[in-house]
Formats: C-alpha cells, structure tokens, sequence
C-alpha cells in the first residue's frame, strides 16, 4: 500500500540548549553534540524530505541556535523548497544572527516563553537573565518582520499567566500563539508531581481560551492543547501515528514522534542507512500503528477512532503499560479512573521538587 507522504518534519537539530525546563520534550537520554548529524547529513534530509512530499520544516532542538551552522541549514532547506520554521528560545540569537537567517530564507519565528515575568520564565527555565534576552529578541524579530508564533508550555506553576500570556503575544505582534498544557513524557513525566494542574486550573484555562479565542478573532489565532490528564477524550496525537510528521533526532533516527523511544519495543532506522522516504513508506515503527487495524476494544469499534486515532501510543505506554492500549485520558479507557485518580495525588503535591533537565542525566 502506498502511503500519502508527511506534511511536516520535525529537524531535532541538537539537544544542546542553553535552558533546562523540567518539561523539555527530549528525551532523557540526551544525544551528544558528537553524534549530531553534519551539515552536509541535513542537507540531505532535507533534499529526501521535499523529493517525498514534506512542505513544512520545524527547525527545533533543543536550542537550534546551539548549532553554529544554524544560517547553512535554513539556506539549505529553502534551498530545498521547504518552508522554515525556528522554533526558538531566543537564547543565542543576535541581531546579526537574525539579519542572516532572514536573508537565508527563514520563513517564520516560533518564540517559546516560560512564564510572563523573569522570576517566573529564569526559574523554568533554569537561566538568569534569560527572559530579559528574550524581550530584546522578540524586539528584533518584530523589526524584521519574520511572522511569529509564540509557544506558551503551562503546567501549576505558571498556568493563572495564560492571560497575560495572550496580551504578550498581540503586544509582540504575534499572528499566532500555541497554549500547550505540558505533556507527561520524558523529562516531564520525572516531575508530574511539580508540574501536574489542577482540576480547577485546567477548567479556567479552557475558558479563558474560549473567551480569548471569540474576543480575538482575526486578530491572533490561538492553538490549545489542553490538560488531557483532566480531559474524557485524548488529543489525536501527531494527528494520528505516521500520517502527516516525522521526526529526526539529532544523531539521523527518524521517529513517528518526539517521545517513540519511549516505547522500547519500537526499533528506529537511521537516515545515515536508509532513506528516509523507505523509513517513512516501510519502516517498522512507522507502520507498527499505522491506520486502525492494531487497534484494541473499545477503539476499534469507536465511533472517534479516525477523529482521535486512539490518542496517544506514548501516554498509553507510559500509564496503561501498552502501547496498543486506549489512550488512558479517555473515559472508554479501563485505565481512565486511574489517570483521573493519578492526575489529582499528582496535582495535590505542593511540595513536589523540580528536576530541570541537565545533558548528562541518565535514565534513573
Ligand atoms: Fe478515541 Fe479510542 Fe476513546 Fe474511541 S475509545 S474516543 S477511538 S481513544
Ligand atoms: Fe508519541 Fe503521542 S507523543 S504518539
């Protein structure tokens, strides 16, 4: 059978960053800057990815600007016929940096914020200084007129800013904001205790969404991916497993998500051996749950099961055990009162510590 080819590819460009949120979406087992593919290695994927079909490339990390060849890459891509996308902390942006990626060819700035004042995004972050860097790159975006996203990643420390987080984003000019509730894998799962919402602050946020969304109509588009943890029916996770992305690690693995790895029984092929369309088309992991049919009851005969494809083969790995498993956020799900219950013991721990990420931490 020939599958339709990806829309979109997400470039992990690096797992170095200069931040260290408890929620990075890295696995734990960080890549090393030695195992990065090469310039010449990106160019390729990027040929292979707009030869098969891809239009949309989301340059992410990490930090891409952790990569000094950030500037080749961007020309590459566009050299490629792929429309760029940055997605950035801002952190290791200058003006001059940005004056070459815009006369590279970058196509779109995606900022990420960490909280709407310094005390809050330093201490997510885990850098001083670093949301005062930030403003003065969201300044020098603005100037050069790239379109900008700003990506808002809320959990219960910071979630009563969302409001505020709004007013920045039309204050900075923003077309978009994308208001991403936390999603418990990898790093994030080591701290569902200090990072878990409410019950309460998952219902606020979804109206304050909801009102947001009507009053700003054609004015900033709002993108929303709520508290699942608290939802009944789970989001259609990557839009359904190998449909429309695919990922490359930093070291060339190509995975049908970010946190794939964390099922172990999946096994990765590597574009430094295989080529990528022949992944996409024919790799194990990408047709392991392709489609519907290794879907279990109560999907399988679900009237939802081509509007959320059964949620999220991660989340049902990481609390139901199995990764052909209902999504456990929702309320067919046998496992759905315990998430339930796991959502509340998670979000009533006050005195939870944080974990923020570090680049040699291994699995523990
Ligand atoms: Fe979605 Fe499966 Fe739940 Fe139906 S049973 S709503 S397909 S997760
Ligand atoms: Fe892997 Fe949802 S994060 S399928």
């Amino acid at each position: 059978m020939q599958v339709q080819p990806p829309i979109a590819m997400l470039a992990e460009l690096t797992h170095r960053c200069p931040l260290s949120c408890p929620y990075c979406s890295n696995p734990v087992e960080l890549t090393a800057r030695e195992s990065e593919l090469s310039t010449d290695d990106w160019r390729s994927v990027f040929e292979q990815a707009a030869a098969m079909g891809v239009l949309q490339l989301h340059l992410s990390g990490g930090e891409p600007a952790s990569r000094r060849d950030l500037t080749d890459l961007v020309r590459a891509a566009r050299e490629a016929g792929l429309y760029t996308n940055l997605i950035t902390s801002g952190i290791g942006l200058t003006e001059k940096r940005l004056a070459e990626l815009d006369e590279a060819g970058l196509d779109h700035v995606q900022l990420s914020l960490q909280g709407t004042d310094a005390a809050m995004a330093d201490r997510i972050g885990g850098y001083r200084g670093g949301y005062d860097r930030k403003m003065t790159v969201a300044k020098w975006i603005g100037e050069i007129g790239f379109p900008l996203t700003l990506n808002f990643v809320m959990h219960r420390g910071n979630m009563h800013q969302l409001g505020r987080a709004i007013e920045m984003a039309q204050e900075m000019g923003a077309r978009r904001i994308e208001v991403a509730t936390v999603q418990f894998h990898g790093w994030a799962m080591q701290n569902r205790g200090a990072l878990m919402p409410t019950r309460e602050q998952a219902t606020e946020a979804n109206r304050t969404v909801a009102e947001a969304r009507a009053r700003l109509k054609g004015t900033l588009v709002i993108d929303y991916v709520p508290a699942d943890y608290h939802a009944d029916y789970p989001k259609p996770c990557m839009g359904g497993w190998a449909s429309t992305g695919i990922n490359v690690a930093p070291d060339g693995l190509v995975l049908p998500c970010h946190a794939a790895q964390t099922i172990k029984t999946l096994e990765f092929d590597n574009v430094r051996d295989r080529p990528l369309a022949d992944i996409w088309q024919n790799g194990s992991a990408f047709n392991a749950y392709r489609g519907t049919d290794w879907m279990q009851e109560p999907c399988r005969s679900c009237e939802r099961k081509t509007i959320d494809f059964g949620g999220c083969r991660c989340q049902a790995m990481a609390i139901a055990g199995d990764p052909t498993a209902t999504d456990p956020v929702c309320v067919k799900s046998p496992d759905h009162a315990k998430t339930r219950d796991l959502a509340a013991d998670f979000s009533a721990q006050d005195e939870a510590e944080m974990t923020w990420r570090v680049m040699d931490k291994t699995p523990g």
